[in-house]
């Protein structure tokens, strides 16, 4: 097993590729605490992995409120010692036009895809710092690396969370910390299904129903690969679209 006994914390587990990400692990003998706000979907995943050879700690928080990001990286800490990746994964896309938007759907995207991961980061960073190692994941999308309309505020949030990892890993580098970004294209996950805006959502539904989407497993297997390589090599970025994706 590659990850045997390692502590993570995934956030936005209870669906797509964050749930993926912690069936993936928990297969490599990790110890992942699961971060979601539906507590029902995270019971599901702890009974679904209950045959291990990894655990699973299922912690309803929304992370988007700061107290609760730093109550789940406690809880994780205090219940295995120490925390050795976190997978910033958590996020929502309400895409629709800047005129006449929903600014409610704004707020959502900023608090959760932006402050959400600058939380949670600030709160395991003190313990990685102490241990003198650790691995930051962080969520962006092909929408941190190339802009398309109808998604200028995820567009915005994306490019933030790509800006921030690679400032943070100058920052960090030297407290033997990685970091690594990941960009996925299309995924046939529940994302597009919370978009408010209805000529948005149609936009999109009709973009990915013109190709095959990848799969939550697919990320998994790039997070996967990020974090087992050797401790020297430090994966920074990686993009990875479906074959038929043209933006
Ligand atoms: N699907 C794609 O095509 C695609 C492409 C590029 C990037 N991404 C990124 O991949 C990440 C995962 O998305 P997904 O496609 O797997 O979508 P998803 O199935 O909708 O998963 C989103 C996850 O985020 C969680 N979440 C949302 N708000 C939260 C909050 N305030 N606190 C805690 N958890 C919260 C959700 O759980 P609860 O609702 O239970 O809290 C859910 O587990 C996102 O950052 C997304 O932007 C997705």
């Amino acid at each position: 097993m590659k990850l045997n006994g390692k502590v993570v914390l995934v956030t936005g587990a209870s669906s797509g590729i964050g749930e993926a990400t912690v069936a993936a692990l928990v297969k490599e003998g990790a110890k992942v605490a699961a971060v979601a706000r539906r507590q029902d979907r995270l019971d599901a995943l702890v009974k679904r992995l209950a045959g291990g050879p990894g655990e699973v700690l299922p912690i309803k928080a929304d992370i988007a409120e700061e107290s609760q990001a730093r109550d789940a990286a406690a809880r994780t800490e205090k219940k295995w010692g120490r925390i050795d990746v976190l997978v910033a994964n958590a996020g929502v896309m309400l895409l629709g036009p800047v005129y006449q938007a929903n600014t409610e759907d704004w707020r959502r995207m900023v608090n959760v895809n932006i402050l959400g991961v600058l939380y949670c980061t600030h709160a395991v960073l003190p313990v990685m710092i102490r241990q003198k190692e650790g691995h930051l994941v962080n969520i962006s999308s092909v929408a941190g690396r190339v802009v398309f309309a109808q998604s200028a505020v995820y567009c915005a949030t994306k490019y933030a969370v790509r800006a921030f990892s690679e400032t943070l890993r100058k920052e960090i580098y030297q407290d033997n910390i990685r970091v690594t970004v990941i960009e996925p294209g299309a995924v046939a996950t529940e994302l597009a299904t919370h978009i408010t805006n209805a000529g948005a959502k149609e936009m999109i539904e009709q973009l990915v129903s013109a190709m095959k989407p990848l799969e939550s497993e697919d990320i998994a297997a790039a997070i996967l690969y990020a974090l087992t390589q050797p401790p020297h090599v430090d994966v920074n970025e990686i993009l990875i679209r479906p074959t038929q994706q043209e933006l």
